[in-house]
């Protein structure tokens, strides 16, 4: 049977586009909830300014709260070494590295151009982790489009990932589709030559949106390239604050269903999927956006175990 990874990244993607501020408590029940599910991996938020995202500024109540996840690798979005520190403090070593691939987009997320985060990854790379105890990927953002720049040649997402190899191989890499304008042909084209580059010496993940309507289709469009990773939202949550106009992630429950019908294991239970999805479609100004939470649920459980 084939078989996918599906990384969580509601806590996170999904958190940092709603401006109520969620209680620790929920965020901590969310989580339990998603680990419950079955997820593996997940991102539980990120170690960023509070002025930029405030919703993220009871990160270390949030992991100290979630005590140990057995079997689960939780991981933290940083924008910057700084919030490196802050996440090894904190005693997380999992880390998501968000680079944009355009200056554009970089200088409004996390204010600097490109290269001066990768000559910051770098130094986090060898000054800050020298014995390599982190365990890093690198969100490379607007992989195929950017708000303020529009299409991203593939060749600067590949000159970066080269740039970012020659640092440190062996690093994860997310194609982000920070967006959600990538359509399928676009994002095959790149995971298969990002694969052909890079494939012995990286690894490779497909982030998504769905702002165009084309998030299922791009995942399996990278999975007919060869990749087999991907982060989904709980109830399809999700954005960018710094990229106007993108809409939620692609939801985990639409991408369990369809897995669990196409026979790839996911590793999922899509019962107790939807009862995490409960919890984040009811936070204040959360927008959930999955097609399975408009089903009866008895249907999609009966035809998601038919398979
Ligand atoms: N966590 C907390 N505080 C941080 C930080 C981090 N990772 N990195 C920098 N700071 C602090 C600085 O110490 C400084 O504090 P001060 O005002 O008390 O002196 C302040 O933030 C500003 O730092 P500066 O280096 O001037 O950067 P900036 O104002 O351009 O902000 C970022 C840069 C990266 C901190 C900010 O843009 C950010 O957090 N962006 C994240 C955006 C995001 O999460 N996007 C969605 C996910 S992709
Ligand atoms: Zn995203």
């Amino acid at each position: 049977m084939d078989s996918v990874e599906l990384v969580e990244v509601g806590p996170r993607d999904g958190l940092q586009n709603i401006k109520a501020l969620v209680p620790t408590a929920i965020k901590i029940k969310l989580i339990h909830a998603l680990a419950d599910a079955g997820f593996k991996r997940m991102e539980i938020g990120s170690f960023v300014s509070p002025k930029a995202i405030p919703q993220m500024q009871d990160m270390d109540a949030v992991v100290k709260g979630l005590g140990p996840l057995p079997g689960v690798r939780a991981m933290a979005l940083v924008p910057n070494s700084k919030g490196a520190r802050r996440a090894f403090a904190a005693g997380v070593m999992d880390l998501e590295m968000v680079i944009s691939m355009t200056d554009g987009h970089n200088n409004s997320n996390v204010g600097r151009p490109t290269a001066e985060s990768i000559a910051d990854l770098a130094y986090l790379l060898q000054e800050v982790d020298p014995d390599g105890k982190l365990t890093l990927r690198i969100g490379l953002a607007t992989s195929f489009h950017c708000p303020f720049e529009g299409l991203t040649p593939e060749r600067t997402v590949l000159g970066n990932i080269e740039k970012i190899l020659a640092i440190r191989p062996g690093l994860e890499f997310a194609l982000s589709d920070t967006t959600g304008m990538a359509i399928p042909n676009k994002v095959k084209s790149l995971a298969t030559q990002a694969l052909a580059e890079f494939g012995d010496r990286a690894s490779f993940i497909f982030h998504g949106h769905d702002t165009s309507g084309f998030g299922v289709a791009n995942i399996l469009a990278a999975m007919d390239a060869g990749i087999r990773s991907f982060d989904t939202s709980v109830a399809g949550l999700g954005g960018c604050p710094y990229a106007p106009g993108a809409s939620g992630n692609i939801p985990s429950e639409d991408i369990v269903y369809l897995f669990d019908r196409m026979g790839v294991a996911t590793g999922i239970d899509l019962e107790k999927l939807m009862a995490a999805s409960e919890i984040a479609a009811s936070l204040e100004g959360a927008l959930p956006a999955s097609h399975v939470r408009a089903m009866p649920l008895a249907n999609a459980l009966a035809l998601s175990r038919a398979a």
